[in-house]
């Protein structure tokens, strides 16, 4: 009797623990992901200021770290992610399969907008500017609430 008393606090403790490393978890990974689109937005800056100056080597750069980010989005979304300071929609773990395109846009937009930089083509890189902040655009107006969950 004594025993099974001892080992259910003891269950009850591991359980409590993992519910509240899980909970870590989500913070975490929703900080990773907003810290990823801030340096998304800091870097799309960057592309406006170089090409402001005609600085392509610059808008390379850039768009090669944005299509890095890209590589990296669809990870930092996990199912149910939603617990803490976020404004990630439950549309995205709803309409999954549309949600899971966006980064492979973003990261053919950056490419593209790379390819054009690379090669001096001015007006290239006035369209594939456009096409990039379209692709940011494409995802946050069906995925991105107006306001944090919390
Ligand atoms: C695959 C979809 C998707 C793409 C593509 C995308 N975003 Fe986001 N973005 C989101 C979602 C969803 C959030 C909300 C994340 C959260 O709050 O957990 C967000 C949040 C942000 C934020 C706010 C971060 C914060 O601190 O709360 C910025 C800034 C941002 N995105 C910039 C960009 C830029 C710039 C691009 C394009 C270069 C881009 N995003 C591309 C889905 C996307």
């Amino acid at each position: 009797m004594h025993q099974s008393k001892f080992l259910w606090a003891g269950l009850i403790a591991i359980l409590t623990l993992f519910i509240s490393s899980q909970l870590f978890a989500q913070e975490d990974i929703i900080e990773k992901r907003q810290k990823l689109m801030k340096s998304n937005s800091a870097a799309a800056k960057a592309i406006k200021k170089a090409v402001e100056e005609k600085d392509y080597a610059t808008v390379e750069v850039k768009a090669k770290d944005i299509m890095g980010n890209a590589e990296k989005i669809s990870d930092l979304f996990p199912k149910g992610s939603t617990k803490g300071k976020t404004k990630a929609k439950a549309e995205i773990w709803e309409k999954w399969d549309e949600f899971s395109k966006n980064p492979g846009k973003l990261k053919k937009a950056a490419s593209e907008l790379a390819d054009a930089a690379k090669a001096g083509d001015e007006a290239g890189v006035t369209a594939k500017v456009k096409a990039l902040s379209g692709a940011c655009k494409g995802c946050h107006e069906p995925f991105r609430a107006e306001k944090y969950s919390e």
